[in-house]
């Protein structure tokens, strides 16, 4: 939509752009211009204009718009990012989506859903202007076996994501939340499709959940003492989501164009900041609801936990549950 194109230059400038050069920049008339700008300033955007100068975004609220996210993105990547204001679930509209066979990298983003979903079945609290909610299409070469450790890579490349867009560093808790200290600010819901006959995943949904600008006393009561967000684990400030975003996108895209050899840096860089290595842990098994403590000694080359329980025993944990006792 030319709007958010319009936005995407603005945020880009720090100083006025002539909306002559906005229109031949876009192939789009003058007036096709002033009917953006109008729109925009209908979106609540502050853009002051001036004869013989132009426009100049001076504000626009946290939205995560399509334009906001795009001026982070390269133009060609552009095309199969959408952005929503609100939805019930990004994972399922990507799934909605799945019949007219979307291309691998669609990506959708909201600024809000009302029915956010977890592992397990759970729920995952997403409320409006705070958070990231993004789901991506993929179809990595592999068989059902190979795909468990897309969630780890994934949590790899979430991580990088927020180092870069932020100088955030976030530990990974075994196998796909990010903590900051001891408690979580992003979860990751990877959900596969399998040809039936000849055993191949066809589609990969990677859902990914931040919490990114919450306050504190923002979280609901049930889990106000494991979460936190970005912004409330770090200094305070207020984070820019559209940059995150696009960042996600662009580490998303680098894991697909390394899978399945790049590999080497992915374990490094897991096995640097998984905070479940030498520490106590619960591990549930979700079959027989069974719990078992013992202690995370090391991370095997196929992402799966090593783990010595206090009974004696010993198992490389591949699913599961392992909560770590801080
Ligand atoms: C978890 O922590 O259990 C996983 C949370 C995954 C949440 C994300 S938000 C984007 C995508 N849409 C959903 O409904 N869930 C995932």
């Amino acid at each position: 939509m030319t709007k958010d194109e319009v936005l995407s230059i603005l945020r880009s400038n720090d100083s006025y752009v002539s909306g002559e050069a906005i229109s031949v920049s876009l192939g789009v008339t003058r007036a096709a211009v002033n009917g953006a700008v109008k729109a925009l300033k209908g979106d609540g955007c502050v853009i002051d204009s001036v004869t013989n100068k132009g426009y100049r975004l001076l504000s626009c609220p946290d939205k995560l718009l399509p334009g906001d996210v795009y001026s982070y993105l390269p133009q060609e990547r552009r095309k199969n990012v959408i952005c929503l204001s609100t939805i019930d679930s990004t994972s399922n509209r990507l799934k909605e989506m799945l019949k007219d066979n979307p291309e691998s990298g669609t990506c959708i983003i909201a600024n809000e859903q009302t029915g956010g979903r977890g592992r397990l079945g759970r729920r995952f609290e997403s409320p409006s202007d705070s958070g990231i909610y993004l789901s991506m299409l993929i179809r990595p070469s592999g068989e059902l076996s190979d795909m468990s450790e897309i969630t780890a890579w994934t949590a790899v490349a979430v991580h990088n994501a927020i180092l870069s867009a932020f100088g955030i560093e976030t530990s990974i808790k075994w196998v796909n939340d990010l903590f900051i200290g001891s408690r979580k600010v992003c979860g990751i819901l990877t959900e596969l499709s399998v040809e039936g006959e000849i055993g191949l995943v066809s589609n990969v949904i990677v859902g990914i959940g931040i919490n990114v600008n919450q306050k504190a006393d923002e979280f609901p009561a049930e889990i106000a003492d494991i979460a936190t967000s970005l912004s409330a684990g770090t200094d305070g400030s207020h984070l820019d989501r559209a940059r995150l975003a696009a960042q996600i996108i662009l580490e998303m895209d680098k894991l697909v164009s390394d899978w399945p050899s790049g590999k080497p840096s992915y374990l490094e860089t897991y096995r640097s900041c998984c905070i479940s290595l030498g520490r106590d842990v619960t591990v549930s098994n979700y079959a027989t609801g069974e719990k078992k403590q013992g202690r995370a000694i090391a991370l095997n080359d196929d992402f799966s936990l090593f783990v010595k329980f206090d009974d004696g025993s010993s198992s490389n944990v591949m699913s599961g549950e392992v909560s770590v006792r801080f």
